[in-house]
């Protein structure tokens, strides 16, 4: 199973669990020390094998170079779960060109390559997940977010739509919504002042990835937190122009 964002985090918190069931791991992210420390815990404690590769995934063509280390190092992956991402709150037009670019080639560009190119083999196995992660600012415009909403409403959808597209393969394919975790990502995109709604731990989060991937016939995408979910529902039933006031208010 290939995890990116493995060094902090939901794919810190999701590669415990899975190696804690027992799961072989690739773990990837730029800061290599923390994913040695990682993969060195879980190895011992779990008895799994667990290999790094670091990887900036902003840099053009870093998916590619991601799969031909994964092949140079004879590992075998049945799942994937693109963990990788991060925010950048501000108004648009404050925000500077090179984060923007690199917060799509993060969340938008690499996803999208990684999953293309990892496709064929998880749809091989037959037995493994493929899961994005996306966010509840996916359900609505996020102004004073705008570019990551809308990096993470093009998760979402495309998730949705890679489920509906490898239905019956065996694969199972899910889009997980968190609302605020306590993670670094705020750390990362400019303070707590941004979240919206009450923090969940990346434990919850990765607790209702597991329970929703467990189900049989399970959905394509999920929120985690029934507040979370009541908001996201409320978001797509409402007028676009109220929830996009309503939005713009909360982000502030
Ligand atoms: N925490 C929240 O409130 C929240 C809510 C909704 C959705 N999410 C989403 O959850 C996912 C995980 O975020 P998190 O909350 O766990 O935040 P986090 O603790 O900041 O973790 C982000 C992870 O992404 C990796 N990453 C960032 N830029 C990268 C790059 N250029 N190349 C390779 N890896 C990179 C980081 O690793 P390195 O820095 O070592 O590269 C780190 O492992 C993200 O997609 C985020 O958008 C988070």
């Amino acid at each position: 199973m290939l995890v990116t964002g493995a060094s902090s985090g939901l794919g810190a918190e999701l590669a415990r669990r899975l190696a804690a069931r027992g799961a072989n791991l690739v773990l990837v992210a730029r800061r290599r020390e923390r994913l040695d420390e990682l993969a060195t815990e879980l190895a011992r404690v779990h008895a799994i094998r667990a290999e790094v590769i670091t990887a900036d995934l902003s840099a053009p063509g870093a998916s590619g170079r991601l799969v031909a280390d994964l092949d140079a190092s004879g590992s075998t992956v049945d799942s994937l779960a693109n963990c990788a991402g991060f925010g950048l709150g501000d108004a648009f037009v404050d925000q500077d060109l090179e984060s923007i670019s690199s917060l799509i080639s993060v969340n938008v560009t690499a996803l999208t390559e990684l999953t293309r190119l990892l496709l064929p083999r998880l749809l091989a196995a037959q037995r493994g997940f493929l899961l994005n992660v996306a966010s509840t600012a996916a359900y609505q415009p996020t102004p004073g977010m705008a570019v990551y909403g809308a990096s993470k409403a093009y998760v979402l959808s495309l998730t949705e739509a890679l489920a509906a597209e490898t239905q019956g393969s065996g694969l199972r394919v899910l889009a997980i919504s968190p609302g605020p975790t306590r993670t670094e990502f705020f750390d990362v995109a400019g303070g707590e002042g941004l979240a919206v709604g009450r923090f969940q731990t990346p434990s919850q989060v990765i607790d209702r990835v597991l329970e929703v991937l467990e189900r049989r016939n399970g959905p394509a995408s999920t929120v985690s937190g029934w507040a979370n979910r009541v908001a996201a529902r409320a978001a797509g039933l409402a007028p676009r122009r109220l929830t996009l006031a309503v939005a713009r208010r909360a982000i502030g």
